[in-house]
């Protein structure tokens, strides 16, 4: 039977072949040290949590709630941005609740495009920013995005020699897979691009809240003018260990807000209101939180680089996000990220994203999310420095 036209659109899913092996591995007893998923393995904040149960003991929170957000949950996103980012905004027209931010950047993509629009997203990137525009009708210009290409003269070329013109364009920072980390004025060359060619900006700020050694993640909406262009979508997943609550935000152009709107008061009624109401306490609240997750991820970090750089394997050192993008070592480059990725698992019990799940141009690397405690990341040290030394196979 033919396949339904959207499902015929997805290709199989490149992760689904390491946690194949991964699962049979566990089957068999196999100790797997999992640095696969980027889902943080930490409880929400407390004072999170008790308000969650508190709003949900009373009944009155218990009925359909609002589609874009209760008006509390609003306001208080617009604060935390003022407070962030110093950027002021209009919580009934410049922001709207999202059951987490992927929900949300996955209807607006419904919500916006045309059969056959074209759309230039970064490479290698997070899947749903290529499969939501893919599922909702658009063709994808991949824009290379690697520490060896000029972004700028990548995007122009690509501007260049795409029909029908783009109209919208993905940026992603601190970016998952890469931790690749931008500045203001890239941002202000991002929204003068932008203008100059008639776009609008899907900016996924993720990670904004997960930085380390100083650097201070900016958001597109601080450049003048940028609301004229730029969609910004956030999420309460990383900043507060919030990922299995669903919440997120999009702020900033209000013609996409509400487009945003529109779509989804057709789609859904909105986040469980006890959810809602604990969300608006979490960015409300004390935020020193934020700063302790900030360091767990830093130390996990320094203890995986520390230890790979010892076993012979050195990767560049991270400024942001929860992950290691970490170059193949050499030896290994030739087989591709997944056919390394499968190796890892089974001579090292490591298990890793290769980079081939996030576009053509992650494949000579692998994604290592610091999702496993310190011992947990010590044993994998371990294990991956016989590996390096057996030459890849431990067993023979
Ligand atoms: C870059 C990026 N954007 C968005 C998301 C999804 O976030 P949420 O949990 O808010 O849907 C993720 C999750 O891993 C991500 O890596």
């Amino acid at each position: 039977m033919e396949e339904f036209y959207r499902i015929s659109r997805l290709p199989p899913y490149v992760f689904a072949a390491v946690n194949e092996l991964k699962d049979a591995a566990r089957h068999r007893g196999e100790d797997i040290i999992d640095f696969g998923m980027g889902n943080p393995d930490q409880p929400t904040p407390q004072h999170i949590v008790d308000k969650l149960i508190e709003a949900a003991r009373q009944g009155r929170n218990h009925r359909y709630s609002v589609s874009r957000g209760i008006n509390g949950l609003r306001k208080a996103i617009c604060a935390y941005y003022k407070r962030r980012f110093d950027v002021d905004l209009d919580p009934d027209s410049e922001a709207i609740v999202s059951i987490g931010s992927k929900e949300g950047y996955s209807h607006l993509a419904l919500a916006i495009t045309s059969p056959g629009d074209t759309v230039l997203v970064p490479n290698p990137t997070y899947p749903i920013h290529v499969y939501a525009f893919v599922l909702a009708g658009a063709d994808i210009r991949h824009v290379p995005l690697c520490r060896t290409t000029d972004f700028f003269e990548e995007l122009t070329q690509a501007m260049a020699h795409t029909w029908p013109k783009p109209k919208v364009l993905v940026i992603n920072f601190p970016s998952n897979p890469t931790a690749m980390v931008v500045d203001l004025p890239f941002y202000e060359k991002v929204v003068a691009f932008a203008k100059e060619n008639d776009l609008y900006v899907l900016s996924d700020i993720a990670y904004s809240e997960i930085c380390f050694d100083g650097y201070d993640c900016p958001s597109m909406l601080q450049v003048p003018g940028a609301k004229d262009c730029v969609i910004e979508f956030y999420s309460l997943s990383k900043t507060y260990n919030m990922p299995g609550w669903r919440v997120g935000f999009a702020v900033g152009n209000k013609r996409l807000v509400r487009a945003l709107t529109r779509i989804k008061s057709y789609l859904d009624y909105g986040m469980f209101q006890p959810i809602q109401i604990a969300a608006t306490v979490a960015l409300n609240g004390p935020q020193e939180c934020i700063g302790e997750i900030r360091s767990l991820y830093q130390s996990r970090r320094d203890v995986l680089l520390e230890g790979l750089g010892r076993a012979g394997w050195e990767i560049e050192r991270p400024k942001a996000s929860m992950f290691v993008w970490a170059h193949i070592p050499e030896e290994f480059r030739k087989l591709g990220s997944l056919e390394f990725s499968k190796l890892l698992l089974k001579e090292a019990q490591v298990a890793v994203s290769p980079g081939i799940g996030f576009g053509q141009y992650g494949d000579e690397f692998v994604r290592i999310a610091l999702i496993e405690n310190e011992l947990r990341t010590r044993q994998a040290i371990r294990s991956i420095k016989k590996f390096l030394n057996a030459g890849g196979d431990v067993r023979s």
